[in-house]
């Protein structure tokens, strides 16, 4: 079957004479998959309950002739006019009582019970109509969840949030504790009472945030989970998933996982950051690892630009390769795009296709054809897996929490420090799992805790056994603060975590925006910003001080022995260089290496192996031309004969263009 390779197929959007061409240039691009149907709920039901499915009859009967394999939508995106006109009701709300009318897309409440019983019924019509059809090999359903319609806060919400509470509280009284509504007068008599937490004259209560949240993530999920029983039902034996959002906040991507038979994400590199492929590794790294290694769906990405930032940068020659490659080589078994055919009217005209305006002849039809043809000349590489040595823990709830307002600092960004504490690792080759706190830990050699502002007096425990077990520990500055509630452990902070750090943290200290701070006294030595503690020791030692500033004298990064492992301590944020240089001294520890050793800056490599082989890649992030060094006498994959293949290697080294990609096993 070899990496799926396409992308999103709207035909409704082309007069039918369009579609046969369509098959013929995916062929000629070697297409093996499309996602079809995402925004086709309107055509195939016009009417309240008047069905038209012949016509995409005809495009799984096409794409079926094609070869070409169907990753089929569930349609129910954006629901159709006749639907908010009858029931405006399903219309979501903003935290201020707006209405977010139709007119884009996702503009449901996900705890509507009208819209879902029109998503299920629509599905059951789908899945009944396609069981069996040779062209569907996987469901997708919804399409981004949370991507406009993050929570919805109107009435019916509010309702289902009450329900939400009950089953999750039982009582009032419970409600009462947990949300510490002692607090500014705020204690409820009865459920009833209780509102989303709409928009007030201050900060709402923070644990009622914190539960809309989790209650958002929840609503979304059933939804999901309402078309599923009817997929699981209809078409046993279908895989089903959905395709998420990297570090989307609404979605908790873990939470997912236990419910999608493969993990698909959407990822859109900006060819402005210059090195957002870091953000892309962490995302991808994350997708493998939520469902224990398990080969992930790359289900969108752009072949040029988006439509969508403020500035749409178009992937430069090689980029688009370079960068598909990327996700493969960090476990992904497909490449597919938004979207195959650029669209001549609506809101996405000016974003990319694999097929442009201006045609075939055209630089990104050239690259797709030829990225079509590089992927199925590989077979063997799908299936198989990474495995690494450490873990970064990640977690949900702590981020939804930690960015509540009423903070020592607003300026702490979940997805900032944990891609600071990434860089390193991501830098020096080393393989990396993104994992939730609860996972099991004990087969990594090192876990780093970038941020872990709530952590459960439960996961608290979890990470100290590891540690006594031997496992190497590095967590970092506000972790271990507050509980599920986000209510402050007592006990000084970071309570449950005192006894495995062997210190106490007795103030906060961040640091005003621009400002730093010199660390050093020592091994390390350099600046830090963004953030201070004054730490009090019971037992770790001082490996670097705050050398100026208020906390001058006072420990900055610590360690401490504790059973038969060992963990560090960082009370700020060092810069870059020299949290990678600790990082570096911590692996050595922790007898983690590199995939390959003294990687040039800027080259990524991985290592994916399994029945179909063992292939280490090499990725050229860089725009010059750069020289690896290999462990042994190793053969290009890729070289043979594609188009922009890079030089085969000399002996045991390899020479990568700029953004140059090699796919190498042992020769
Ligand atoms: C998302 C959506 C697609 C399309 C693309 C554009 O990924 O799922 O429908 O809007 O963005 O980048």
């Amino acid at each position: 079957m070899g990496i799926r390779f396409g992308g999103d197929y709207n035909p409704e959007q082309w007069p039918e004479e369009v579609w046969a061409e369509d098959l013929e240039l995916m062929k000629a691009a070697r297409v093996t998959m499309v996602t079809a149907g995402i925004f086709s709920w309107a055509k195939v039901e016009p009417r309240p309950g008047q069905w038209d499915f012949d016509w995409f009859d005809r495009v799984m009967d096409g794409l079926a002739g094609a070869g070409i394999a169907v990753c089929l939508a569930t349609m129910t995106a954006s629901p159709p006019p006749w639907l908010t006109r009858a029931h405006p009701e399903i219309l979501p709300e903003g935290p201020d009582g707006q209405r977010r009318w139709p007119g884009g897309r996702q503009h449901y409440c996900p705890s509507s019970p009208v819209y879902r019983a029109h998503a299920v019924r629509l599905v059951e019509r789908l899945a009944a109509r396609y069981a069996g059809h040779p062209a569907l090999a996987l469901w997708h359903i919804g399409n981004e969840y949370g991507c406009h319609t993050r929570q919805c806060f109107c009435d019916v919400s509010a309702e289902d949030f009450r329900r939400w509470l009950r089953a999750r509280y039982g009582s009032v009284e419970a409600l009462n504790a947990a949300w510490s509504t002692a607090f500014w007068s705020q204690g409820y008599g009865d459920f009833a009472e209780v509102l989303p937490p709409r928009t007030a004259p201050t900060f709402p209560n923070p644990a009622q945030q914190l539960d809309y949240l989790r209650f958002g993530d929840e609503a979304l999920r059933a939804c999901y989970l309402a078309e599923k029983a009817v997929l699981d039902r209809l078409t046993p034996g279908v895989p089903v998933t959905t395709n998420l959002m990297p570090q989307h906040k609404p979605v908790d991507a873990f939470a997912w996982s236990a419910h999608m038979d493969v993990m698909a994400l959407d990822f859109y590199q900006d060819p402005h950051v210059p090195d957002d492929h870091l953000r892309a590794g962490y995302a991808f790294d994350l997708m493998r690892a939520a469902r224990s290694g398990q080969p992930w769906l790359l289900l969108e990405q752009a072949p040029g630009a988006v439509n969508w930032r403020p500035r749409n940068g178009p992937k430069p020659p090689g980029a688009m390769r370079l960068w598909s490659w990327q996700a493969v080589a960090q476990g992904a078994d497909a490449v597919l795009f938004f979207q195959w055919r650029q669209s001549l009217g609506g809101a996405e005209k000016f974003h990319s296709a694999m097929l442009p305006h201006g045609g075939t002849d055209t630089r990104i039809f050239r690259e797709v054809t030829a990225l079509g043809r590089e992927l199925a000349s590989v077979p063997g590489i799908e299936g198989t897996r990474s495995r690494a040595g450490v873990a970064l823990l990640s977690d949900w709830p702590s981020w939804w929490a930690l960015e509540l307002d009423s903070k020592p600092s607003t300026a702490l960004d979940h997805s900032r420090i944990a891609l600071d504490h990434y860089r390193p690792l991501f830098e020096a080759g080393v393989a990396c799992d993104v994992v939730p706190p609860q996972r099991d830990l004990s087969g990594y050699r090192l876990v780093l805790v970038p941020n872990l502002y709530l952590l459960t007096a439960r996961d608290a425990a979890r990470l100290a056994a590891y540690v006594r077990a031997g496992g190497r520990l590095v967590v970092s500055f506000f972790s271990g603060i507050v509980d599920e509630h986000d209510r402050v452990h007592p006990g000084g902070c970071p309570a449950p975590l005192r006894e495995l750090l062997g210190l106490w943290v007795e103030e906060f200290w961040p640091l005003a925006a621009g400002r730093s701070v010199a660390v050093g006294d020592g091994v390390y030595t350099g600046r830090a910003d963004l953030w201070s503690e004054a730490l009090v020791l019971e037992g770790a030692e001082a490996l670097a001080r705050f050398t100026d500033g208020d906390l001058a004298g006072r420990p900055a990064l610590t360690r401490h022995r504790y059973g038969r492992g060992e963990v560090w301590y960082l009370a700020t944020r060092p810069e870059p260089a020299l949290l990678r240089a600790l990082l570096d001294d911590v692996r050595e520890a922790a007898g983690v290496a590199p995939v390959l050793p003294g990687l040039p800056a800027g080259v990524q490599a991985t290592v994916r192996e399994g029945a179909g082989g063992r292939y280490l890649f090499l990725l050229n992030h860089g725009a010059a031309p750069v020289e690896v060094a290999l462990p042994g006498p190793m053969r290009d994959v890729l070289a043979r004969g594609a188009e922009g293949g890079d030089r085969a290697p000399a002996g045991r080294r390899i020479t990568l263009a700029a953004r140059g990609v090699a796919v190498l096993t042992a020769a």
